[in-house]
């Protein structure tokens, strides 16, 4: 098959959706590659990475959708690339359908075969494509937090991980999902004293049994989070209701209760938010202030470390590209249901219900 990788053109996105590696690899079985100049720099990887590979390296984004049976990259496509994709393309990618109608329409209007890395799903509901990201923005909440908890940038001026003599910051994680679990484990690692809360009870018992003693596990109830922000430095937002919006945990009321210069840091700003003054930042401009209180908000987060986010991508893709590339999307959507639920839009046809619920009237 022949394989495209064009270079990611939205706005401050580093990633690449082939490593070198998976060059080799795809090469290996037969396949063709053919990588956009430049797409892996952002990355730590050269023209002549991907060459040595084996990839064929072409000057345009329109030699690369040209000489494409399937398009493999990170993020959707963008208004100027919609000319580019061809009837019966198979494009695989983050997608967001339900969040944006134009792209919607564009994909339907296209004939492609588009399928969604954020809807691969294994058969107990987890979602394989989208946990790397998970991992990277968790550890990552605690490394943002303790930086904008010093006092030049306006925290409260506190050492996460105390000194001797000296009690360590507290740290407090809403939400014991994949997020959650990397931000407790990074927290402990520095010596903050965390506090995890979770309304479903296995995890928790997970985190119990897992971490160390200083990270402390507790019900998510308003009255729990009442008590817990008057005392802790860091708050991270970590909850997630499947296909629904962030619970709102933290209201604007409760600021006022929280020491001047706490940081939160909302990771499920992306679904909403679960903190009622939460507005989506970017990676430019992370951080806003309202009533003293540091908010951290940035909606992709991974794409700030594109060296470990694209090899952790890459990590869980490259076995479906191959999958897709040795069989045939048809094939390979059959005899692996998860990739299966991948297929969002085939030939015009909106496979997904979440979408068709989202656009009625589009699709009417
Ligand atoms: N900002 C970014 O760059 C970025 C990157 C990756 C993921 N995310 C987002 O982070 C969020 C969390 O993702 P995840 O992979 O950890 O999800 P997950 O499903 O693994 O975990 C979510 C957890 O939230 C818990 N929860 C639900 N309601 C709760 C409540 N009222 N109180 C406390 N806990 C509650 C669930 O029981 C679950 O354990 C999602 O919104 C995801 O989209 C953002």
């Amino acid at each position: 098959m022949n394989i495209g990788v064009p270079k990611e053109i939205k706005n401050n996105e580093s990633r690449v959706a082939l490593t070198p590696g998976g060059v080799f690899e795809l090469v290996n079985y037969g396949h063709h590659v053919y990588i956009q100049e430049t797409a892996g720099i952002g990355s730590g990887f050269s023209d002549e990475d991907y060459r040595e590979a084996g990839a064929v390296m072409l000057p345009s984004i329109e030699a690369v959708y040209a000489m494409s049976e399937m398009i493999v990259k990170v993020k959707e496509p963008i208004p100027q690339e919609y000319p580019l994709i061809k009837r019966n393309q198979i494009l695989f990618t983050y997608f967001h359908f339900a969040s944006s109608e134009s792209l919607t329409r564009a994909m339907i209007a296209s004939k492609a075969v588009c399928i969604a890395y954020e809807t691969v799903r294994d058969d107990d509901g987890s979602l394989p494509l989208l946990t790397p990201m998970s991992e990277v923005a968790g550890r990552m909440a605690i490394q943002q937090g303790a930086k904008y908890l010093e006092k030049p940038i306006k925290g409260r001026g506190v050492l996460l991980g105390g000194v001797p003599g000296v009690p360590p910051g507290r740290v407090l994680i809403l939400g014991a999902g994949v997020v959650g679990v990397q931000a407790a484990k990074m927290a402990a690692g520095l010596g903050a004293h965390v506090t995890v809360l979770d309304i479903n009870m296995k995890r928790l018992r997970y985190i119990n049994d897992i971490m160390p003693p200083h990270v402390i596990t507790e019900f998510s109830s308003v009255y729990n989070i009442k008590r817990h922000i008057k005392n802790h430095d860091l708050i991270i937002g970590a909850v997630l209701i499947p296909g629904a919006k962030a619970p709102r945990l933290i209201t604007r009321a409760m600021l006022k209760d929280m020491r001047p210069g706490t940081v939160l840091v909302d990771v499920a700003v992306d679904q909403g938010g679960c903190f009622e003054t939460t507005r989506p930042t970017t990676h430019e401009d992370p951080t806003y202030i309202i009533n003293d209180i540091v908010h951290y908000c940035v909606a992709n987060m991974p794409g700030a470390v594109p060296y470990t986010s694209t090899l952790a991508l890459t990590n869980v893709t490259l076995p479906y590209v191959l999958k897709l590339a040795n069989l045939g999307w048809e094939t390979a959507c059959a005899e692996y249901p998860e990739l299966g639920r991948g297929l969002n839009i085939v030939k015009g046809e909106v496979m997904v219900e979440e979408i068709r619920d989202a656009f009625e009237s589009l699709l009417a």
